[in-house]
């Protein structure tokens, strides 16, 4: 048989991400210790069953984590179910860091790799198969040992971890009360912006769940969404009220510094001129882009106080 050309996608690699992250997972961390009594981790949610009998399991690792020598090499490793309110554990693992472990009580599997204790459940595999396919490993493990605890799983869509206890108990917080907005400003005057999936560009917006309004809540949040080391203090730029959904919108603005790591899909620094091109078809996105340049150019910056149609910037000092 003649070898097939490869043919170029028909879309764009922010598409296939965006679509990617439709199908809703669970999320893992999977561990393992080296030949020097390393402890490694990363953040997956590329965890499948496999089969039943044998039961096998998979997870993937892409060529550029940091473990990916070790798991290419490695005979055991665990998967540990994150629980809901692990959502800590998935962010500290999901970030390279010499330590990941550090100051975490640990539990260990027969062949001592490291337990998260509090998981939804945790499964000890032996390597089974490994195979390089595209640029990532697929790393398929014999199941060994399982263990659950009956707490509920954490969930990820879109590039939000879920919580499905409310759902499962169904608590009050069906209807999200108020939702964060950011106005994130690198470096060099970039405005970060999300794609939607209508292919408009709005504002990014952290996941509902996750909102809190301490400062450390506010930077970690605003991190995550740039890539950034470090974000300058986060100030609110706007408080409004969508009557389309009842939800509260606050506005923050910050400074992400430093070396801006490519932000998670489907976020993008783009220069001012062309965010207030490409938010012209949303009206709240583009006036707030709109007032936010301006009052950057005079270094004087107000918040927004009112509805989605009609409000005033407040100024400090003026009543
Ligand atoms: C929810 C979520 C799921 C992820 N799933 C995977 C995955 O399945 N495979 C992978 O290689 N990276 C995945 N990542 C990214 C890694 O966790 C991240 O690159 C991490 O820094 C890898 O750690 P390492 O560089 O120490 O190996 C995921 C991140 C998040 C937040």
């Amino acid at each position: 048989m003649v070898p097939q050309k490869p043919q170029p996608p028909s879309f764009e690699s922010v598409v296939f991400r965006e679509a990617l992250g439709t199908f809703l997972t669970g999320v893992t961390v999977v561990t393992t210790i080296d030949e020097t009594g390393r402890h490694w981790g990363l953040t997956a949610n590329s965890f499948t069953s496999v089969s039943l009998e044998p039961p096998l399991v998979l997870f993937c690792v892409a060529s550029h984590a940091g473990s990916y020598d070790t798991f290419s090499r490695c005979p055991s490793f665990v998967v540990n179910i994150l629980s809901y309110d692990q959502l800590d554990l998935a962010h500290r693992f999901s970030r390279r860091s010499p330590d990941k472990f550090e100051g975490l009580h640990l539990d260990r599997s027969s062949a001592g790799s490291p337990v998260l204790p509090g998981s939804s459940a945790w499964l000890g595999c032996t390597v089974y198969q490994r195979l390089v396919v595209g640029d990532h490993l697929v790393v398929i493990g014999r199941v060994l040992e399982v263990e659950t605890s009956g707490s509920l799983p954490l969930g990820y869509s879109k590039g939000n971890f879920l919580s499905l206890a409310p759902e499962r108990q169904g608590a009050a917080r069906s209807a999200p009360t108020g939702r964060v907005q950011w106005m994130i400003e690198a470096d060099n005057g970039d405005l970060l912006l999300a794609l939607e999936p209508s292919g408009g560009w709005a504002l990014p917006t952290s996941p509902e769940a996750e909102v809190r309004l301490d400062d450390d809540w506010l930077v970690g949040a605003a991190r995550r969404l740039s890539g950034a080391d470090e974000i300058d203090a986060p100030a609110l730029f706007a408080v409004y009220d969508d009557s389309s959904d009842g939800v509260v919108t606050l506005a923050y603005r910050c400074r992400a510094r430093g070396a801006v790591g490519l932000p998670p899909a489907p976020l993008r620094f783009v220069d001012s001129r062309t965010a207030l091109n490409e938010t012209r078809g949303n009206d709240v996105v583009h006036s707030m882009i709109t007032r936010f340049v301006s009052e950057r150019d005079e270094e004087a910056f107000g918040i927004y106080s009112g509805t989605v149609e009609r409000g005033r910037v407040l100024r400090l000092g003026s009543s």
